[in-house]
């Protein structure tokens, strides 16, 4: 187990961002019935490291992202992050563990406010415990106030304060993708999981998000999953390619983009075109 306790609990609201942290998944084996998702599976992101995950539908990608963030058990294999073995991993701890994800899609809690949501990735950095927040102690109080703070400037961060009391679901589609980023972004993570960040953005949207992704780089350590292959290849250090649940190709973009292995998986298809 990693020191879970003390990053939910101790540094709370002046907590420096950490350097992004080394995160590496060995053999990683997933089966759904007949289906193997993933077959013995070996990925390592550096300390922050941008690493692009890529290859067509079903290759196992999201599989991949389920089993980091505890949602899908594997049959077989093991994961590393910051020098220790992560077991059991659940999905309320993974803020704690310093792990923050984006999920295919959007994902926003429909019944929340923009700032409540941003509000919930920065939970970790509460310092009181729930008693006093239940008790509407002052501490309690002064940590809403910390937490809605550090909410209102990601949001800004992101040119989304205007949008900060409305209900995720009136917001365009590419709004809705910002404020998904800010609040896995405001939990300070040094591993972000982006599961494709890019679905449904214009190239406008897009040229940001990559440089906003770009700008994580030694700070936090970055898997990002994407269809939009330029994206990928202009903003990573590195590139996995998988298919069919295996590793068919991975090193710096420009060598994977010239591997026959790659094109040859993503024949048929247009998005290497
Ligand atoms: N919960 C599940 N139950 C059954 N099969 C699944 C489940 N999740 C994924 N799969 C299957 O595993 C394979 C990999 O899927 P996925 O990881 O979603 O691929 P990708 O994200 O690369 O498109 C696919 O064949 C998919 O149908
Ligand atoms: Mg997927």
């Amino acid at each position: 187990m990693v020191g879970v306790g003390s990053a939910v609990m101790g540094e709370g609201v002046q907590a420096t961002p950490q350097l992004g942290c080394r995160f590496a998944a060995r053999e990683l084996t997933v089966r759904f019935g007949g289906i193997t998702a993933l077959d013995a599976v070996s990925v390592e992101v550096a300390a922050g490291e941008v690493l692009g995950v890529i290859g067509p539908n079903g290759a196992g990608k999201t599989t991949l992202f389920n089993v980091i963030c505890g949602f899908v058990a594997p049959q077989s294999g093991t994961l590393e992050f910051k020098g220790k073995t992560l077991a059991n991993v659940r999905t309320n701890r993974l803020a704690g563990l310093g792990i923050a994800r984006t999920l295919q899609g959007v994902g926003l809690f429909p019944g929340l406010s923009v700032l409540e949501n941003v509000m919930m990735g920065a939970e970790r950095f509460r310092r009181a415990g729930v008693v006093s927040a239940l008790l509407a102690l002052p501490r309690g109080d002064r940590d809403e106030r910390a937490l809605r703070e550090r909410a209102t400037r990601m949001l800004a961060q992101l040119g989304c304060e205007d949008v900060a009391a409305r209900m995720p679901q009136t917001l365009p589609y590419p709004v809705q993708k910002r404020v998904v980023l800010a609040r896995a972004l405001v939990g300070e993570p040094q591993l972000l999981l982006l599961d494709e960040p890019a679905g449904g953005l214009g190239a406008e949207d897009m040229q940001e998000l990559g440089e906003r992704i770009g700008s994580l780089r030694g700070s936090t350590s970055v898997m990002l999953v994407e269809h939009r292959v330029d994206l990928v290849m202009s903003v990573c250090d590195r590139v996995v390619v998988l298919d069919f649940g295996r590793v068919i190709a991975q090193g710096d973009p420009a060598t994977v983009e010239r591997d026959p292995r790659v094109l040859e998986a993503y024949l048929g298809s247009a998005e290497v075109a």
